[in-house]
């Protein structure tokens, strides 16, 4: 069996990432035992009667800060359980890092991610000063996307799925991996969006497959396929100017 991948969600809102993380590919993933997920309940690691997590920002503003108190207790006691030596602490927030897929391939072969999801105004910055001291972690702050959610908990279900299918043995075909969106990769060019897919019947609502898919001509199917992928990234790329 491949290695194993541990991963840690620390949330107020355990329930809001349990259930999904339970359903499908990733939930098999996790009975397998070739990915171990852990949700983990800030509060648990407050110590007042309240189980206070945040408190008002120094130099005013909107809103309420999650404090590094028991953001470092919650990641201390984490990583202490984890056995692992080396961990990726990902603070999801809508100032980090944009999400991508070499990101993702690059935590796939991690031992042991920690995913920090904040709400409010965030965490107190000191939680990434202080790990970016220590040997043992890296730290990495992530946005999934140039819009803001209530808290990092939808961006940690979106980055542990793009990561775990990722993990080998988790996807049964590992060739569906190579030919799709953003790993079709010539050489010397940036990723590749992938060609469009049609299955039977051969003819919907007036609408044939194109013929050459049905012409059993491998070499000119691959063509085809390539070109697809190439007009379609040039056209999706051109309308959103990236
Ligand atoms: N928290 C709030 N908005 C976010 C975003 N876009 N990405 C990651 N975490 C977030």
């Amino acid at each position: 069996m491949a290695r194993n991948l541990k991963i840690d969600v620390v949330t107020i809102f355990p329930d809001y990432v349990v259930t999904p993380l339970a359903q499908s590919l990733i939930g098999k993933a996790g009975q397998s035992g070739l990915i171990e997920i852990i949700t983990n309940d800030l509060r648990d690691f407050t110590t007042d009667p309240h189980r206070t997590v945040d408190d008002t920002p120094y130099g005013g503003g909107a809103g309420m800060v999650m404090m590094p108190t028991v953001w470092g207790d919650a990641i201390d006691a984490i990583a202490q359980a984890s056995e692992t030596s080396h961990h990726e602490l990902i603070i999801l927030t809508p100032a980090g890092e944009l999400f991508s897929q070499a990101m993702a391939e690059e935590l796939s072969s991690a031992e042991h991610l920690i995913f920090a999801c904040g709400r409010y105004e965030g965490i107190d910055h000191r939680v990434t000063e202080h790990y970016r001291t220590r040997s043992d972690f890296r730290v990495r702050e992530v946005s999934i996307g140039n819009y803001v959610l209530n808290g990092g908990e939808a961006a940690a279900l979106v980055m542990i799925e793009a990561i775990a299918r990722l993990v080998p043995g988790v996807i049964g075909n590992p060739d569906s991996l190579t030919e799709e969106s953003h790993s079709i990769v010539a050489e010397g060019q940036e990723a590749l969006l992938e060609y469009p897919s049609y299955t039977k019947p051969a003819e919907w609502r007036g609408l044939p497959v194109p013929a050459i898919l049905t012409s059993g001509n491998h070499g000119l199917i691959a063509k085809w396929r390539r070109e697809q992928a190439i007009s379609r990234t040039r056209q999706i790329r051109s309308e959103t100017g990236e």
